[in-house]
């Protein structure tokens, strides 16, 4: 257990806005609208930690709505420890509802988070997250502003089933848009079949983005030992929250903050726990953004340095055949990481929300189902975690090569010289509308050796960047049993998705990436032992490509919707540094270094 220095009541730093004798005024005023639905003089001024409750659920945002009820037992835990809770809203993130996409809106709700722990008189903060950005958004403005804070996943949705078969959510409308397209079932059933895999509330039940990124919380120290994947009905759901709200009054007394704990050493404890779950795609954009506000350098490099090596031990969909009920009971997160630790890939000391080393947590945690969490010499599969690609038509782009399929190894990597290289003729796609409205077009000659390119899906490009890279096959190919095509874009692809695909291209063809001067027709060469993926060509038609684009003003995208797509597309950063908005990246430990004034 750490030695913490405990801070006075004196020091609290609500008592700048109530009990502030320099500013009788301002004071008065910040005390009576909050007496006037009920909450005392006593309260708010006899040196009780006023603890925020930032709440993600609501109405829109379904994966997180439990929350409204959640809270109350984090409320009883902060009353029960002697702070007083304030509810707060978070804007609303739901992952797949929101358009143009759910992404756009995490460095929002991050900029809002950010003003109110600033701006508001409070000592901690309990953030509520669970659905894919609510995470990120919320461990981001943590970072930023410092103020003691501790993460409370709402969980995942219990098992979906049909019959006696595991439906996992996002994994299952893959599997079904497969289906429907090869006509083996119609839009009813299609419907009726997704809607299994959503039985309870909670979101995702599949190792998506929203299990991995609530894991990495753990992972990081940011959340209470074991409480990541609690699925969101279970009891010890709510008695996780009520702990949750008694620790974080703690973490007040203990000054313990979130910059203590978002060190170096938990990013790449982080890393190595997302290859060992089969972590999202999306887990380095996320984690790389979390660190720059943190002011830790990490970039894709030190994911595939770090990770690539790691196996997977986590046997959940979309990787492997659970769901996260089972995992949960095979020990969840700590059975992961005292797997890791085993095998000396964990930083042990590094702290946690709850005073101790993330290695002192996992005494007593090892796996209890080996068939769903692994043992580390005997995992699913070896090198789980990301390839860092590069060539000349981009500098940073991941792909996941453990989920390579042996018909995709097959029909591509048969060089038994070079098994680790494949050539292919590119079809490219500006955008989603341009791949749905041509993809069946047999005018493209799309063939089993045919690499799909998407761009225009950056973040700039589509804003927010799109969930798009993994672009199914023709039609025609599919009911000949092609199943998936190599497929490469400056886009995302959602972290319930199995695809081998390369994402996240950096920079993407809006902001004067190479794969704006790609044309169909083109040949790839994609070499993964070295790392990279060369569009063959001379230097100086690539050089003739790219002045002609100049001279047409550079890669077109449609126009802003909004003010916000404006603003942040004037300012964001690429997906390999996280996404993040450039000028708020300066921005750290922003309680201390700025208080109230
Ligand atoms: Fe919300 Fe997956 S759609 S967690
Ligand atoms: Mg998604």
């Amino acid at each position: 257990m750490a030695n913490f220095q405990r801070i006075t009541p004196e020091q609290l730093r609500s008592r700048y806005w109530f009990d502030n004798p320099d500013h009788p005024g301002t004071t008065a005023l910040c005390i009576e609208r909050y007496l006037n639905y009920g909450i005392t003089l006593d309260e708010l001024t006899s040196g009780k930690p006023i603890i925020g409750i930032c709440q993600s659920g609501s109405d829109l945002t379904p994966c997180n709505r439990h929350h409204i009820d959640l809270v109350k037992r984090v409320k009883d835990g902060i009353r029960a420890a002697g702070g007083v809770p304030f509810e707060f809203p978070m804007h609303p993130i739901h992952e797949n509802v929101r358009r143009p996409t759910a992404a756009l809106d995490r460095n929002l709700a991050y900029l809002g988070i950010v003003e109110v722990l600033h701006g508001y008189p409070l000592d901690g903060v309990v953030l509520t997250t669970g659905c894919d950005k609510t995470t990120p958004a919320a461990l981001m403005a943590a970072a930023t502003v410092n103020i003691p804070a501790i993460v409370l996943s709402g969980g995942p949705m219990l098992n979906g089933w049909r019959g006696a078969e595991r439906v996992g959510s996002g994994t299952i409308i893959w599997e079904l848009r497969k289906r429907l397209a090869a006509g083996d079932i119609d839009y009813a059933e299609f419907l009726s079949r997704a809607s299994d895999s959503a039985p309870s509330i909670g979101h995702c039940n599949t190792m998506g983005t929203a299990s991995t990124m609530n894991s990495m919380a753990e992972v990081l120290g940011m959340s209470l030992p074991g409480s990541a994947v609690i699925p969101a009905p279970y009891k010890e759901r709510a008695m996780v929250a009520f702990d949750t709200g008694t620790r974080i009054v703690d973490m007040v007394w203990e000054d313990l903050r979130p910059l203590d704990i978002l060190t170096r050493e938990a990013f790449e404890n982080a890393i190595v726990a997302c290859s060992a779950l089969g972590g999202s795609s999306n887990a380095p954009v996320h984690i790389n953004a979390i660190a720059r506000h943190a002011g830790i350098e990490l970039d894709n490099d030190d994911w595939q340095r770090l990770g690539h090596e790691i196996p997977l031990l986590a046997n959940v969909m979309p990787a492997g055949a659970f769901l996260c009920e089972e995992f949960y009971r095979a020990g969840g997160v700590p059975a992961i990481l005292h797997e890791l630790q085993s095998a000396g890939k964990l930083h042990g000391d590094a702290l946690t929300v709850n005073g101790r080393s993330i290695g002192d947590n996992l005494q007593g945690c090892e796996t209890q189902d080996p068939d769903v969490i692994c043992r580390y010499n005997d995992p699913l599969v070896d090198h789980a975690g990301f390839l860092n690609l590069k060539g000349n038509l981009f500098d940073s782009a991941l792909m996941k090569t453990s989920v390579i399929s042996r018909d995709f190894r097959e029909r591509f990597l048969n060089d038994p010289s070079d098994p680790e290289a494949f050539e292919g003729k590119v079809v490219v796609f500006d955008g989603s509308e341009d791949y749905h409205a041509r993809i069946d077009d047999p005018a493209l000659n799309i063939d089993a050796r045919t690499i799909l390119v998407m761009r225009g899906a950056g973040p700039v490009g589509h804003p927010g960047g799109a969930e798009v890279v993994n672009m199914q096959p023709p039609e025609a190919l599919i009911k000949q049993g092609i199943e998936s095509l190599p497929c490469l874009g400056d886009g995302r692809q959602s972290g319930t998705s199995g695809s081998p695909s390369i994402l996240n291209a950096s920079p993407e063809a809006a902001t004067g990436g190479g794969l704006a001067l790609l044309e169909s027709g083109d040949r790839l060469r994609v070499d993964l032992k070295r790392g990279e993926v060369q569009l063959l060509i001379e230097p100086s038609e690539l050089e003739a490509r790219r002045e002609r684009l100049a001279q047409q003003g550079g890669y077109r995208y449609p126009g802003h919707q909004t003010p916000w797509q404006e603003i942040q597309r004037s300012m964001v950063e690429p997906l390999d540094r996280g996404m993040t908005l450039e000028p708020a990246t300066k921005y750290r430990d922003v309680a201390r270094q700025h208080p109230p004034r």
